[in-house]
Protein backbone atom coordinates (compact mmCIF):
# COMPACT_ATOMS: atom_id res chain seq x y z
CA UNK A 1 0.00 0.00 0.00
CA UNK A 2 2.81 2.84 0.71
CA UNK A 3 4.62 1.55 -1.94
CA UNK A 4 1.57 1.81 -4.48
CA UNK A 5 1.22 5.83 -2.96
CA UNK A 6 4.79 6.29 -3.49
CA UNK A 7 4.68 5.11 -6.72
CA UNK A 8 1.58 6.94 -7.44
CA UNK A 9 3.45 10.44 -6.28
CA UNK A 10 6.24 9.40 -8.24
CA UNK A 11 3.89 9.07 -11.15
CA UNK A 12 2.25 12.97 -10.50
CA UNK A 13 6.24 14.50 -10.09
CA UNK A 14 7.01 12.42 -13.72
CA UNK A 15 3.63 13.82 -15.13
CA UNK A 16 4.37 17.60 -13.58
CA UNK A 17 7.80 17.38 -14.85
CA UNK A 18 7.36 16.43 -18.43
CA UNK A 19 3.74 17.99 -18.44
CA UNK A 20 5.02 21.57 -18.09
CA UNK A 21 7.80 21.86 -20.53
CA UNK A 22 6.60 25.15 -21.71
CA UNK A 23 6.58 26.66 -18.08
CA UNK A 24 9.92 25.00 -18.14
CA UNK A 25 10.88 27.72 -20.73
CA UNK A 26 9.46 30.26 -19.37
CA UNK A 27 11.23 29.71 -16.04
CA UNK A 28 14.71 29.14 -17.56
CA UNK A 29 14.04 32.57 -19.04
CA UNK A 30 13.09 33.93 -15.90
CA UNK A 31 16.55 32.65 -15.01
CA UNK A 32 18.33 34.42 -17.04
CA UNK A 33 17.68 38.05 -16.37
CA UNK A 34 19.94 37.33 -13.72
CA UNK A 35 22.67 37.29 -16.25
CA UNK A 36 21.44 40.39 -18.04
CA UNK A 37 24.12 43.18 -18.14
CA UNK A 38 21.61 45.68 -16.93
CA UNK A 39 20.53 43.01 -14.43
CA UNK A 40 24.09 42.79 -13.07
CA UNK A 41 24.85 46.64 -13.07
CA UNK A 42 21.75 47.70 -11.04
CA UNK A 43 22.48 45.14 -8.73
CA UNK A 44 25.91 45.33 -7.88
CA UNK A 45 24.60 49.31 -7.54
CA UNK A 46 22.05 48.51 -4.90
CA UNK A 47 24.66 46.35 -3.12
CA UNK A 48 26.85 49.13 -2.75
CA UNK A 49 23.93 51.42 -1.40
CA UNK A 50 22.07 51.09 1.90
CA UNK A 51 18.76 49.67 0.02
CA UNK A 52 18.81 46.71 1.18
CA UNK A 53 18.28 48.20 4.92
CA UNK A 54 14.74 49.07 3.84
CA UNK A 55 14.02 46.44 0.67
CA UNK A 56 13.98 43.16 0.21
CA UNK A 57 13.55 41.88 -2.54
CA UNK A 58 10.48 39.36 -2.06
CA UNK A 59 8.98 40.58 1.70
CA UNK A 60 7.78 44.44 2.37
CA UNK A 61 10.00 46.05 4.85
CA UNK A 62 10.47 49.66 5.50
CA UNK A 63 10.00 50.21 1.99
CA UNK A 64 8.10 48.24 -0.81
CA UNK A 65 9.25 45.04 -1.97
CA UNK A 66 10.91 45.03 -5.19
CA UNK A 67 8.99 42.92 -6.76
CA UNK A 68 5.70 45.09 -5.71
CA UNK A 69 7.56 47.91 -6.93
CA UNK A 70 8.04 45.88 -10.44
CA UNK A 71 5.05 44.77 -10.85
CA UNK A 72 3.28 48.22 -9.96
CA UNK A 73 5.09 49.79 -12.95
CA UNK A 74 5.47 46.51 -15.45
CA UNK A 75 3.93 48.11 -18.23
CA UNK A 76 4.93 51.45 -17.88
CA UNK A 77 6.89 53.66 -20.34
CA UNK A 78 11.06 54.37 -20.18
CA UNK A 79 9.76 57.84 -18.29
CA UNK A 80 9.24 55.70 -15.26
CA UNK A 81 12.79 55.42 -15.34
CA UNK A 82 13.71 58.63 -15.16
CA UNK A 83 11.12 59.64 -12.59
CA UNK A 84 11.74 56.35 -9.91
CA UNK A 85 15.64 57.56 -10.32
CA UNK A 86 15.11 61.02 -9.72
CA UNK A 87 12.76 59.78 -6.56
CA UNK A 88 15.21 57.26 -5.24
CA UNK A 89 17.87 60.68 -5.21
CA UNK A 90 15.39 63.09 -3.97
CA UNK A 91 13.68 60.54 -1.61
CA UNK A 92 9.70 60.82 -0.80
CA UNK A 93 6.58 58.99 0.55
CA UNK A 94 3.14 59.07 -0.20
CA UNK A 95 2.88 56.40 -3.27
CA UNK A 96 3.26 53.55 -1.41
CA UNK A 97 2.34 55.36 2.54
CA UNK A 98 3.53 57.01 5.09
CA UNK A 99 6.90 55.71 5.43
CA UNK A 100 9.91 57.75 4.33
CA UNK A 101 12.40 56.73 1.52
CA UNK A 102 15.69 58.94 2.44
CA UNK A 103 16.75 60.75 -0.19
CA UNK A 104 20.50 59.89 -1.83
CA UNK A 105 22.14 62.98 -3.10
CA UNK A 106 25.44 60.97 -3.58
CA UNK A 107 23.96 58.67 -5.99
CA UNK A 108 24.37 60.17 -9.79
CA UNK A 109 21.02 59.96 -11.86
CA UNK A 110 22.38 57.19 -14.07
CA UNK A 111 23.22 55.16 -11.18
CA UNK A 112 20.31 55.98 -9.73
CA UNK A 113 17.88 55.05 -12.88
CA UNK A 114 20.56 51.42 -13.15
CA UNK A 115 19.33 50.16 -9.89
CA UNK A 116 16.02 51.29 -11.33
CA UNK A 117 16.49 48.96 -14.60
CA UNK A 118 17.11 46.23 -12.40
CA UNK A 119 14.39 46.66 -9.83
CA UNK A 120 11.83 46.31 -12.66
CA UNK A 121 13.14 43.06 -14.55
CA UNK A 122 12.46 41.43 -10.89
CA UNK A 123 8.48 41.50 -12.12
CA UNK A 124 7.62 37.88 -12.31
C1 LIG B 1 15.13 54.56 4.77
C2 LIG B 1 14.53 53.47 4.03
C3 LIG B 1 14.81 53.38 2.53
C4 LIG B 1 16.01 53.31 1.88
C5 LIG B 1 17.40 53.34 2.50
C6 LIG B 1 15.70 53.15 0.47
N1 LIG B 1 14.34 53.16 0.28
FE1 LIG B 1 13.39 53.02 -1.51
N2 LIG B 1 11.63 53.32 -0.57
C7 LIG B 1 11.43 53.43 0.81
C8 LIG B 1 10.03 53.71 1.07
C9 LIG B 1 9.42 53.90 2.44
C10 LIG B 1 9.40 53.76 -0.19
C11 LIG B 1 7.94 54.10 -0.48
C12 LIG B 1 7.85 55.59 -0.79
C13 LIG B 1 6.46 56.07 -1.13
O1 LIG B 1 5.49 55.55 -0.58
O2 LIG B 1 6.35 57.00 -1.96
C14 LIG B 1 10.41 53.50 -1.19
C15 LIG B 1 10.16 53.45 -2.55
C16 LIG B 1 11.09 53.11 -3.51
C17 LIG B 1 10.82 52.99 -4.92
C18 LIG B 1 9.45 53.17 -5.57
C19 LIG B 1 9.12 54.65 -5.62
C20 LIG B 1 7.72 54.93 -6.11
O3 LIG B 1 7.39 56.13 -6.24
O4 LIG B 1 6.94 53.99 -6.36
C21 LIG B 1 12.00 52.69 -5.54
C22 LIG B 1 12.24 52.46 -7.02
C23 LIG B 1 13.01 52.61 -4.50
N3 LIG B 1 12.43 52.87 -3.29
C24 LIG B 1 14.33 52.32 -4.72
C25 LIG B 1 15.33 52.43 -3.76
C26 LIG B 1 16.74 52.32 -4.04
C27 LIG B 1 17.34 52.00 -5.41
C28 LIG B 1 17.39 52.52 -2.87
C29 LIG B 1 18.89 52.56 -2.61
C30 LIG B 1 19.62 53.61 -3.31
C31 LIG B 1 16.37 52.77 -1.85
N4 LIG B 1 15.15 52.70 -2.43
C32 LIG B 1 16.65 53.02 -0.52
C33 LIG B 1 12.41 53.34 1.77
C34 LIG B 1 13.77 53.30 1.52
Amino acid sequence: MKKSILSLALLALLAACGGSSGENKSQSGAADVSKDPVYQKGLELVGKSDCLTCHKIDDVFTGPSYRQIAEKYAGASDAIITELGGKVIKGGNGVWGSALMTPHPAISQQDAEAMVKYILLLKK
